[in-house]
Parts: C-alpha cells; structure tokens; sequence
C-alpha cells in the first residue's frame, strides 16, 4: 500500500543576512495510513522547518530548494498557498508546543471551533456548534458547554492544549503532525495528552508525526523513528529496534541521556558539545566532533544513509566497515 506522506530528498533554505542557508539537507521519509512517525534530535536539528516544509509554512524567508512531497496523489510542492490552505485543517492538521500561538485570543473556544467546522465542512452552523462542545467532551474537556463559551486566555495550559487538539480534529484529518506538543506542560498533564492522542488516534486512525525531543515519549508512542541531527536524517528504524540496537553514535548519546526509572539515582550522561551551526558545518560528518568514534574518513566525508537489516538506515561509516567486514567473513567461507 503506498503511504499516506512521502517526503523525498527534501532541502528547504532560508534567505538571511548571511546569505542562503539551508537547514534541511536531502530528508526522505515515509508515514504510513494510521502510522505514528516519531522526529526525535536536539534542538536545532531541522525537526520543526522538516514539518513546517509539509504545508510550506516557511515564512517570508524560508522555501524548498528541491525534493518532492507526496501526500495521497498530490504533490504538495507545486500546490499554491490558497491549495495548500484548504489541505490544512481539512487533511493535515497541526499542533504545536504553544497552543496561544494558533489560537485566536478575541474568539471564544466554542466559536473558534464552530469557524473552522464551517469552513472545511459541509455543516449547518447549528450542527458545527453541537459538534464544537462533542468535540471539547471528547478530549476530556468536563463542562463543555461553559468552556466553549470562555476565551482561550482564561484557560490553562493543558486546557488549552485540549482545545488545541479538538481543533486539530475537527475534520478528522487524515495527518495529524504535532510539533512538541507536551513539552510546555507539566509531567501529569503531559501524560493525560499523550494516551488523548493515542486515544483519538485508534478512533480515528490518524498517521501521526510526532516531533519530540524527548525518547520517552517516542517509546510511548511512535512506531517508527526518525533521528535528526544538523539538518540530515542519521538513523531512521522502527521503535523497537531504536531502543534496543540503535547504531548511530549520536542516538546511542541521546538514549544514553535518559534517565532510568529503575534507578533514579543513576547519573545522566549527555552528550558533550552542541549541534554545529547551519552557516558553518563542517566538512563529512556533521556529527564528527562529538563522536568518541571519529576517524579520518569522518573528517573527510560525509557517510550516506547505509541500510542495515529490515530497512533500518544509518548515516555512519562504522556501519559500513561493518558490513565490508562481514562480506569479507562471508567470502572467506567460500
Ligand atoms: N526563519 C528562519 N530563518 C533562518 N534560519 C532558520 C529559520 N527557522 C529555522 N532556522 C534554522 O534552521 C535550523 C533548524 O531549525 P528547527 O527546525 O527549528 O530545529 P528544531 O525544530 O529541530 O529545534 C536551525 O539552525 C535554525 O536556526
Ligand atoms: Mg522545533
């Protein structure tokens, strides 16, 4: 079956006083119909402009340099701004960290809603309102009515968050990408959210993108990872495998920065130094000088996505002298 979203060799640049800068070197990945797709990488990494390149919400300065974007049938690249508005919302929603950011702060959460059932949907306004105050029950929202009625500043933060994602739902998309939705909140609330959404996501069957940079969350929810690190992919597997062979040394760094609950005490490591900077990458391996394993070829050249066993990709040589090792072995049997 093809996939819901394939993005292929995506490269989006920014316009800035420095001239052009791109922040996202040649991104492939696919998310299946009903599929979770986890974005995990240090700030910085190109998660958010990954995600923001899927509906074109670059900003003045921000465009896609080059690569396609697939969604169903259509190619989401060559769609203009006003085609592209009416795939938001309708097929492809979006949540973020900072709910205020999306919503409106003069209109109340009932009307808020009520406006955008009418605009995607075929709906009497009597029939957006009675769907408006399910919408804020289903997502755990006790006294809807009296909420709809209320503005979005007097609501707290995982209040807002709820009202969020009710909007995010409204047109039962067919993606839902969300951009750090929890990072903002509380442990517990940020808990009561995530099973919401893996909640609505069995209902609906929503393909999810999920940016976080929290592995916590990637083992609570994703099916499938996808590691970033200055603007490339470098390890992409399924969730599992992540967890138990991750090969790129930079997720073996972030899984390693996890606490553990079984003890609590133990001291957190995290990777020493700080993702380069786009205006000065260094020349192979981005990852090269926070790497315990660096060699000359990494200073050379950077290594292309390898695939290992069942399509599980690194972007490390390790894994290539791995495999010239294990031809070897193979061939010497012969
Ligand atoms: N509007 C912009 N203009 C210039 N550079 C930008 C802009 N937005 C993002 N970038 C750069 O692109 C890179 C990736 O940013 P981003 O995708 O926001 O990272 P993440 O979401 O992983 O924290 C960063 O180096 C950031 O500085
Ligand atoms: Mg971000």
């Amino acid at each position: 079956m093809k996939p819901l979203l394939e993005v292929d060799r995506l490269q989006t640049a920014f316009r800035t006083e420095q001239g052009e800068v791109t922040s996202v070197e040649e991104v492939s990945f696919r998310i299946g119909h009903g599929e979770t797709v986890a974005v995990v990488g240090e700030s910085g990494c190109g998660k958010s402009v990954t995600s923001l390149s899927i509906l074109n919400l670059l900003g003045k300065n921000g465009y896609i340099k080059s690569g396609k974007i697939t969604f169903e049938n259509r190619e989401l690249t060559r769609l203009n701004a006003e085609q592209l508005r009416r795939i938001r919302g309708k097929e492809i929603s979006m949540i973020f960290q900072d709910p205020m950011s999306s919503l409106n702060p003069v209109l109340t959460i009932g009307n808020q809603l009520t406006e955008t059932i009418l605009q995607h949907e075929d709906a009497s306004p009597g029939e957006a309102r009675e769907r408006a105050v399910y919408l804020l029950k289903r997502v755990g929202i006790a006294r809807a009515e009296a909420i709809a009625k209320q503005y979005p500043h007097s609501l707290s933060g995982g209040m807002r968050q709820r009202v969020m994602i009710a909007m995010a739902l409204a047109c039962r998309p067919k993606l839902l990408i969300a951009d750090e939705p929890t990072t903002a909140l509380d442990v517990t609330i940020q808990a009561q959210i995530l099973a919401l959404i893996k909640e609505l996501k069995e209902e609906f069957r929503t393909s999810i993108m999920l940016i976080t940079h929290d592995l916590g969350v990637v083992a609570e929810m994703a099916d499938r990872v996808l590691v970033m690190y200055a603007g490339q992919v470098v390890e992409e597997t399924d969730v599992y495998t992540l967890f138990e062979a991750a090969r790129h040394p930079y997720t073996q760094g972030l899984l390693s920065s996890i606490p553990h609950l079984d003890n609590p005490s133990e001291k957190l490591s995290s990777i020493p130094g700080s993702v380069p900077s786009i205006t000065q990458m260094p020349k192979g391996c981005r990852f090269q000088d926070r790497c315990a394993l660096a060699a000359d070829k990494c200073r050379r050249e950077c290594p292309p996505l390898f695939q290992t066993e069942n399509g599980h990709l690194v972007r490390c040589w390790l894994v290539e002298d791995e495999k010239h090792l294990s031809e070897l072995s193979s061939y010497a049997l012969h």
